[in-house]
């Protein structure tokens, strides 16, 4: 496989400006990811400040209601309310082991700003957070949580004002600042390496889901799931199942509202490929390659283009990438809230979503969701869209 590349996807198409951190990154990714001590540190953090291994919760009600053997693996227990703060956290600890002092990043939903603000105050390390300003609006909590932990917020006005453009902003900064900010990727996509370095962060909660499914029932899922935004939580989800042919392993896309002029954000299933953010993958584009606004109630999934490596595992027909839209994900949010007692988040009650909408044709089999998140922060958007 070319470097950098997930099959024909990935690459770095960026500013010569970019190239230096690029490269210095992937030194250090090379240098000190892989020292003893870094991994044991790491290891460390994530058992002791996030709560890791985190759970893996069967759920009895629903899989009576459905027929489907239903389990969630519970990074909505993580410290912070998410997986991000996993890849949070590792980069982090790298950057202050590159010797940098400002963590730089973008934020959609908002758990990735509050994730990285979370990492910079552990590592005393100045931070700034780009985000759309419809955004800002939409997840007002985690804007206060983020300031609270320390960390400069910057609504971005333009485009859609959502994640797309809270990348472009914070890319600009970096290729400013680079000295001395370290640019924590907030998704496994972008320029090489952040795709690998995000899954290699994110790839624990596969790796802890595979043995804790084999400890409590003595076999493998018959379906892996997950919600994909830019493609963390996935692509975590998945990395530790690739080998094992009898798992289907599912992402989930957004299909936003599904009317007349309402742009979805499903780029692998309705999408064609193109460049965006410094990779080459599936995006949602015009034939002159215009990128299209993408819209879904999620902020979090609210993305135009996704993670090479899902365009990569979609070709070869690995994984399989469906739709769901708003109305079925506020259903879901709202049915695993009084089934089972656990509010998700928007973003993964896509994939709650998906086993609801397709339990009759998976009577009888075992399904593991990643649970990317819990809800907190979409308890306005929920009862004003609801009422
Ligand atoms: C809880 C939650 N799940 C999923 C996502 C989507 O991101 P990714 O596809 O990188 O997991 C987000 C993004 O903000 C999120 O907050």
């Amino acid at each position: 496989m070319k470097k950098g590349y997930f099959g024909d996807f990935g690459g770095q198409f960026v500013p010569e400006l970019l190239m230096p951190p690029l490269l210095e990154l992937e030194e250090a990714m090379n240098t000190i990811m892989t020292t003893r001590e870094f991994q044991r540190e790491f290891a460390d953090l994530l058992r002791d400040c996030v709560g890791r291994p985190s759970a893996l919760t069967h759920c009895p009600n629903l899989s009576k209601d459905t027929g489907v053997d239903l389990w969630l693996k519970r990074e909505d227990l993580n410290h912070t309310g998410a997986h991000k703060i996993n890849n949070t956290l590792g980069q982090a600890l790298l950057t202050k082991r590159m010797g940098k002092k400002v963590l730089l990043t973008e934020t959609g939903a908002g758990m990735n700003g509050v994730a990285t603000a979370t990492a910079a105050a552990m590592m005393d390390l100045e931070c700034v957070v780009y985000m759309g300003a419809v955004d800002v609006e939409r997840q007002a909590l985690n804007v206060r949580r983020m300031e609270l932990l320390g960390a400069r917020v910057i609504p971005v006005e333009s485009g859609t004002k959502t994640l797309k453009d809270a990348i472009n902003a914070a890319l600009r900064f970096w290729i400013a600042e680079q000295g001395n900010t370290h640019y924590c990727f907030g998704t496994a996509a972008g320029p090489h390496p952040f795709p690998l370095l995000v899954r290699e962060f994110q790839a624990i909660v596969g790796r802890e889901a595979r043995q804790q499914f084999q400890d409590k029932t003595g076999k493998l899922p018959d379906v892996v799931c997950a919600c994909v935004g830019g493609g963390s939580n996935a692509i975590g989800a998945f990395h530790a199942f690739v080998p094992d042919e009898s798992v289907r392993l599912v992402g989930v896309e957004a299909g936003g509202t599904g009317e007349p002029g309402c742009y979805n954000s499903a780029p692998l299933n309705l999408g064609s490929e193109g460049v965006l953010h410094g990779m080459k993958s599936m995006l949602l584009q015009t034939e002159e390659g215009q990128i299209l606004p993408s819209h879904s109630v999620s902020a979090g999934l609210d993305y135009p283009g996704v993670g090479p490596e899902h365009s990569a595992l979609h070709a070869s027909g690995r994984a399989e990438y469906d739709v769901i839209n708003d109305t079925e994900a506020l259903n879901a949010f709202q049915v695993l809230s009084r089934r089972e007692g656990i509010i998700p988040a928007l973003e993964s009650s896509h994939a709650v979503a998906w086993v609801l909408e397709n339990k009759d044709k998976l009577q009888g089999k075992s399904v593991l969701v990643n649970l990317s998140g819990r809800g907190d922060k979409d308890m306005d958007i929920v009862e004003r869209v609801l009422g």
